[in-house]
């Protein structure tokens, strides 16, 4: 977005030629920064699964954008430009600290984020890190329950999915979506 911004900007005045020449300015460098948590998500993502969980008392809300959903194919790898949000809410909790259950079982959310987690594919991407991490063309990152980003580490994001979800492309409930629901 911001690097297409960057060449339309310059188009008027460069003319067309400009346009590879101001992509090859900005080559991918791995990190947690390739990824942006985009305008609007809330709304325009897809909620394709909300999870409570008991032991963290949250509720996990999974978010994926609607293109990715309807590029993905059962079995095959998820689309490049696939960007998977999991953000998460604390529950409302009864004096005694347990978790207050509405009229069907499910915890009850106190309203915000508590913390928000991604992982997003692009082509080209996953180019410099070692095999013990790269997740193919997966880039993760973390950001507080604001949106705003989270510097923390993102070395457990890798190695976690690499050890358990390498068959499934790194993803978990999306992939199991996806498979189920196309
Ligand atoms: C110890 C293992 C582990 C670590 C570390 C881990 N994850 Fe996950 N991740 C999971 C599991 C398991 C799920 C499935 C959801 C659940 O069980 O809560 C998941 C789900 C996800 C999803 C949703 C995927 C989908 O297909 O719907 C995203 C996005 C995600 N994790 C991002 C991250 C990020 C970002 C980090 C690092 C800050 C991270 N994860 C660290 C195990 C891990």
């Amino acid at each position: 977005m911001r690097r297409s911004l960057f060449a339309l900007a310059l188009l008027p005045v460069l003319g067309a030629a400009a346009i590879p020449f101001a992509l090859a300015q900005r080559p991918y460098t791995p990190g947690p920064e390739n990824i942006t948590l985009p305008q609007g998500w809330e709304t325009r993502f897809l909620r394709f699964a909300t999870l409570d969980n008991p032991q963290r008392k949250i509720i996990r809300n999974f978010y994926v954008n609607p293109e990715a959903f309807a590029a993905a194919r059962p079995g095959q790898p998820l689309p490049g430009g696939t960007l998977i949000i999991l953000a998460d809410q604390k529950a409302r909790l009864a004096p005694d600290g347990t978790p207050l259950l509405d009229q069907q079982g499910r915890f009850i959310p106190e309203p915000g984020w508590v913390q928000i987690g991604a992982q997003e594919r692009q082509p080209g991407w996953g180019v410099g890190y070692g095999p013990e991490k790269r997740n193919g063309e997966w880039e993760y990152a973390r950001f507080n329950g604001d949106g705003s980003r989270n510097n923390g580490p993102v070395e457990a994001c890798f190695t976690c999915h690499l050890q358990t979800r390498a068959q499934q492309d790194f993803a978990f409930n999306f992939w199991d979506y996806v498979q189920a629901r196309k």
